[in-house]
């Protein structure tokens, strides 16, 4: 029977591509459902920690006591006033001159990188992103028709330059960064960044379309180690970044981010016009105005920040537990995940699908994680560190449980099957 919706929404919206992340979803639905015992969820990148008191307070000052026209439209690229404090502090931050015109608040981060795809990419055009990587860009990719072209990270998830410099072709138009990294928690070094710059001005000089970064980083200010997350903005001219405050104020829920379009640009004036145009014709017309109002009372203000050592606590608690039993574990340096590794006899055993069979199982301990083909490296399973401590320690005692149990026959293991994703229902990596 022929479809009643568009074949973009039959493939992506029914279909099986987006399957791991939605899976875990629904099978915690489903547990919960089935018994009141606790489910120690770890699937989900939800900031657990509340809005800072501050942001409240900022909010009902701001509703209580506000001159009229406040909740009306404005221009797409936000508040004048607001644009030009964000700029003031993104001009710190890079150390350019960044300028209220290069700023455009957004619908978080992922209105940011919508707007910035769509304005940036033509159909054919390639996006060159390091895996593992968070996997809606392979949708926000696949809606302006441009193709994901994963490259491997090393093993400890640093940019893996040479692999990025044999992905480019004349179809590049992007290499899209992400750090701090989700699904990983890598915070790529500042010299990394340079060299990566480096060899994209090698490869830039070569062509007759720039070649951009969309660097995307709303966990930027969920550092909690070493030194804060360093940005291309500082080494490579054609940069937009993108950023939000869904982590660092916990407001996911609220939508509030922006890009910030390098001043150094060749196409600036271009992106000045053109992405508060996308932002107004993608549908987003412009950012949540109170809480674009809210961050010019939080934003530098003592405790205008979620505390971030929740996060640097349960890394720590989760990177000793799982390499205790055998997960080699990269300890993330920032953002809100882990990335472990499973021990080899589960390699051994499983190959490819053991990060889908080890998630299963777990879940049938009524802990929940998502294997790593989700993410474009199988025998991973991503960890949300965005949980109470009490649900990390419920977690490591399933996975401790699981490893004790172990037994490489599917049949045989506790409780049998969820009816298991085949490999094939894991999101395409292009
Ligand atoms: C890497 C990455 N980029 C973008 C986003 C979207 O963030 P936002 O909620 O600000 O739209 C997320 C959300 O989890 C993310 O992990």
């Amino acid at each position: 029977m022929a479809s009643s919706i568009s074949r973009w929404a039959a493939e992506n919206a029914l279909g099986v591509a987006d399957g791991a992340i939605r899976r875990m979803f629904e099978l915690g639905a489903r547990l919960r459902r089935e018994s009141s015992d606790p489910v120690y969820d770890l699937s989900l990148g939800n900031p657990h920690l509340e809005p800072p008191e501050c942001w409240r307070q900022a909010v009902i000052d701001l509703l209580e006591d506000e001159p009229p026209g406040q909740h009306r439209y404005m221009p797409n690229a936000g508040f004048p006033a607001v644009r030009e404090f964000i700029a003031q502090r993104e001009a710190e931050r890079f150390g350019l001159p960044v300028t209220p015109d290069d700023v455009i608040m957004t619908v978080g981060a992922a209105g940011g990188l919508a707007i910035t795809l769509r304005t940036l990419l033509d159909p054919g055009d390639d996006v060159i992103v390091p895996a593992p990587y968070f996997t809606e860009y392979a949708h926000y990719c696949r809606l302006v028709g441009a193709r994901l072209v994963a490259v491997p990270t090393a093993p400890d998830f640093r940019l893996d330059l040479g692999a990025i410099e044999a992905a480019l072709t004349a179809n590049t138009r992007i290499v899209l960064v992400n750090s701090p990294n989700n699904p990983t928690g890598a915070v790529y070094e500042n010299e990394d960044l340079a060299a990566l710059a480096a060899l994209l001005q090698r490869a830039s000089s070569r062509r007759s379309r720039e070649l951009y970064v969309v660097e995307d980083s709303p966990y930027r200010d969920l550092v909690f180690e070493g030194p804060p997350a360093a940005s291309l903005m500082s080494h490579y001219a054609e940069t937009v970044h993108v950023t939000s405050h869904s982590k660092d104020l916990g407001l996911a829920g609220e939508r509030i981010g922006h890009v910030v379009i390098s001043p150094r640009a060749a196409g600036r004036s271009q992106l000045q016009r053109a992405l508060p145009f996308a932002n107004r014709v993608l549908g987003f017309v412009n950012a949540p105005a109170l809480m674009q109002r809210a961050l010019m009372r939080v934003l530098g203000t003592p405790g205008g920040r979620v505390d971030v050592t929740a996060y640097a606590s349960n890394a720590r608690a989760l990177a000793a537990g799982l390499g205790e039993l055998g997960f080699e574990v990269v300890t993330p340096r920032g953002g809100m995940f882990l990335f472990p590794r499973l021990p080899q006899a589960w390699i051994a055993n499983f190959g490819e699908s053991a990060d889908i069979e080890f998630a299963d199982r777990l879940a049938k301990r009524r802990a929940l994680v998502v294997p790593g083909a989700a993410f474009g490296r199988s025998g991973h399973l991503r960890v949300a560190l965005s949980v109470p401590s009490s649900e990390v320690t419920g977690a490591l005692a399933a996975f401790r449980a699981e490893c004790q149990a172990f037994d490489p026959d599917p049949k045989r293991a506790p409780g049998g099957h969820f009816g298991a994703a085949a490999p094939s229902t894991l999101p395409r990596i292009e």
